[in-house]
């Protein structure tokens, strides 16, 4: 007999059918003689009762089947009288896969914290909530091809491994075959990187930009979507040392495209993820965050607010906060000054263009004014940066000076700055953080609790 998922006999029950379901025990109690088993294969939030009747099984074999074990069940659908489910599968067969010792399953008892979870995330998606999260994590992936390629984007595979800087924050993790406790050497006392695998210095990728950018000036426009690398020392709840970037590439885009662009990809995906993902959005919402969702619906409504750079900061001159790092034109906004503009004052996601080009990376377009580059930033309640991202420096002069005002090595994006010798074109493109909008689909508050296995600094186990 096929195994049918519990999502599809709960969103279509037919009384009466023979069915055969596989999953885990969520719990197990009786009355008396009936034996109610809650059980849960993953597909949805929501278990099936299985009941099974004392009489017709070996009362030796019930006691084994506990909390987390393995099973498979055949049975016949009925109609149930309990108030917590509309149906229920009467056991005809019970079939134990694996055991489960309930003295030492650390999932036996309910209600533990996220934190404890972090430590166990071998385990940690058989709990509703992981489960919820990483259900929706599928469904906003999902989402997003959907989304691209309804619209003619073509999904371009970036390189991992990369001999270049993308963002120049220098925050890279190296990539080398050499013997750690032998290195070679040349003669005047550097790593002969010659002799590595490569032949040359390589690293993990902090962004596919650079390679998507040579996409998006032949096919038009692309996007990457992969795993992206930074060796940030910062151990906050919205930074990774490995996580998921959208980076979309679009030639013949400026600014303005860029930004139409990105608001309506995050609406489209908050949207899927309203439409398709309900059951797992309201247990998250009733669990941890009771304006979950009517923020994603209140998103939905909202237009970004567009300002500068320039005039942001004009606003939290003018604000009466006391901040702890000093406001002036040129400095980096800290997030305290981001959750203002947004929580605050702007009170909606908002996006923030035109911003100095020295704190901002090497390949944004300069503005007539000499002073500021095309960036755009979008900033989210709760979240903060969510999407980075500009348009592009075209011209090959403008681009050369900066690469060397900044010592980027020539040697290392000579092939970035032959696409504006031939046949450059205006082109804008930005990144979205994949686990920060994860944040803000799921009500989490720590970015640990949206991936299923978070690398952060001192932790890499699973
Ligand atoms: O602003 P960032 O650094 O921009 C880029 O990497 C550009 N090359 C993107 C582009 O234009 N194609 O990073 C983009 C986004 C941020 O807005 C943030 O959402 C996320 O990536 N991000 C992180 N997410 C988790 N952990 C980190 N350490 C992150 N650093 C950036
Ligand atoms: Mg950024």
């Amino acid at each position: 007999m096929k195994r049918t998922k519990i999502k599809e006999i709960l969103t279509n029950p037919i009384i009466n059918e023979e069915y055969l379901v596989k999953g885990w025990i969520r719990t197990h109690r009786n009355v008396k003689q009936i034996h109610f088993i809650a059980l849960n294969d993953g597909s949805t939030v929501k278990n099936l009762q299985i009941v099974i009747d004392e009489k017709d099984f070996d009362s030796k074999f019930l006691k084994r089947l506990t909390t987390g074990a393995s099973i498979g069940v055949r049975g016949t659908l009925v109609e149930s009288l309990g108030k917590e489910q509309s149906v229920e599968l009467k056991a005809i067969n019970v079939e134990l896969y694996g055991e489960c010792d309930a003295e030492t399953y650390p999932l036996q008892k309910k209600g533990h914290s996220l934190e404890f979870l972090r430590t166990i995330a071998h385990l940690r998606p058989r709990t509703n909530t992981f489960g919820c999260i990483f259900r929706i994590r599928h469904a906003a992936a999902f989402a997003i091809h959907y989304y691209f390629n309804q619209r003619g984007f073509i999904y371009l595979h970036t390189p991992i491994i990369t001999g270049s800087d993308c963002e120049g924050a220098g925050k890279m993790f190296k990539v080398t075959t050499l013997d750690l406790y032998n290195l070679p050497y040349t003669p005047d006392g550097k790593i002969d990187f010659s002799q590595d695998f490569f032949g040359r210095e390589t690293n993990l990728t902090v962004s596919g930009q650079l390679e998507g950018e040579l996409g998006a000036l032949a096919l038009g426009e692309i996007y990457t979507f992969g795993p992206t690398f930074r060796a940030e020392n910062s151990n906050t709840p919205r930074h990774l040392a490995e996580f998921w970037m959208i980076e979309p590439e679009m030639a013949f885009y400026d600014i303005n495209d860029n930004m139409d662009l990105a608001e309506d990809f995050i609406k489209y995906i908050i949207k899927y993820v309203l439409d398709n993902c309900p059951d797992d959005l309201q247990f998250l919402n009733d669990r941890y965050d009771n304006e979950l969702i009517d923020r994603l619906h209140w998103v939905l409504k909202e237009k970004f607010a567009r300002i500068t750079y320039t005039d942001a900061i004009e606003v939290l001159l003018k604000s009466n906060e006391n901040f702890e790092f000093p406001v002036y034109w040129g400095a980096d906004l800290q997030a305290e000054h981001e959750r203002y503009l947004v929580e605050k004052y702007y009170k909606k996601p908002i996006i923030i263009t035109d911003y100095p080009k020295e704190i901002k990376a090497f390949y944004m377009k300069l503005n007539d004014d000499g002073k500021t580059v095309r960036a755009m930033d979008v900033l989210f309640p709760k979240i903060g940066e969510i999407i980075g991202g500009s348009q592009r420096e075209d011209d090959y002069d403008k681009l050369l000076k900066r690469v060397k005002e900044l010592n980027i090595p020539e040697k290392d994006v000579w092939w970035y700055l032959e696409t504006r010798k031939f046949g450059t074109a205006p082109h804008s493109g930005f990144g979205l953080g994949f686990e920060r909008l994860m944040l803000f689909l799921t009500g989490m508050s720590n970015i640990r609790d949206v991936i299923p296995f978070p690398r952060t600094p001192k932790n890499a186990e699973f």
